[in-house]
């Protein structure tokens, strides 16, 4: 899983380096897939339950799965790419949210708060700590922001394959659910939204766009429970 995760960092590495004004969406999808397969590994999302391409990419009031397309970034926009990678059997699964050049504050503390929503939720991926513990950290500290959390989709266990159980929500009460054992893996991905959390999916049934298009951000990484605490496996290095 170290490796596996350690090229979905890499990808989404690259992936950052050529986010700008002007690059369509499907050459993104292309040098990640291209990355992905130049590391002896494959897309996880490539063919999941239909999906069309090798990663998702989502802009602004798209809070995840969208889909790569002749569709061209432009400044002042906020773009999630999700990259999932299977290598020798295991999963590896992260995403981050990018600026295009200069964007709004809104958009800019909404990336920010999200991002840290994330550290918030792993630092209570402990042993002995409940799975709740997780989301109710996340959860509490968007809304503190006076951001919104989606409910309609969850992070999940990750391991022999993308998606395993438990899911793990961005939201609830704490100190419920399965205790939280060393050798757990689960992928944590919180999306924050700037107004409701209610979203909906487009009619290609993959984009998810939130309710009143206001934007959303959406980070994810992949992180091993251990007896020292919680190892974040989707880094480079
Ligand atoms: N990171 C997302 C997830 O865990 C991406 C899945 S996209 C899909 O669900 F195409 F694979 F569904
Ligand atoms: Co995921």
């Amino acid at each position: 899983m170290r490796e596996s995760n350690r090229i979905v960092a890499e990808t989404i590495l690259v992936l950052g380096r050529e986010i700008k004004p002007g690059i369509q969406t499907r050459k993104l999808d292309k040098i990640a897939d291209d990355y992905i397969h130049s590391r002896h590994a494959k897309s996880a999302f490539k063919g999941y339950r239909g999906y069309p391409a090798s990663i998702c990419i989502s802009i602004d009031e798209e809070v995840v799965h969208g889909i790569p397309s002749k569709r061209e970034l432009l400044a002042g926009q906020i773009v999630s790419v999700d990259v999932g990678v299977e290598k020798d059997g295991y999963y590896g699964d992260a995403a981050y949210t990018f600026a295009v050049g200069e964007v709004s504050e809104v958009k800019a503390h909404l990336m920010q708060v999200t991002k840290d929503s994330l550290y918030k939720g792993i630092e209570k991926a402990l042993p002995g700590k409940h799975l709740s513990d997780i989301g109710n950290a996340v959860q509490s500290y968007a809304e503190k922001n006076g951001f919104s959390v989606v409910r309609d989709m969850v992070g999940h266990g990750i391991g022999e394959r993308l998606h395993e159980s438990p899911e793990v929500p961005n939201y609830g009460e704490a100190g419920r659910g399965p205790v939280l054992r060393p050798g757990m893996c689960l992928a944590i991905e919180p999306m924050v939204n700037a107004g409701t959390f209610e979203v909906y999916a487009l009619d290609d049934d993959w984009t998810v766009v939130t309710a009143d298009h206001q934007p959303s951000a959406h980070y994810e990484h992949t992180i091993a429970i251990t007896e020292n605490g919680p190892v974040i496996l989707s880094v480079s290095e």
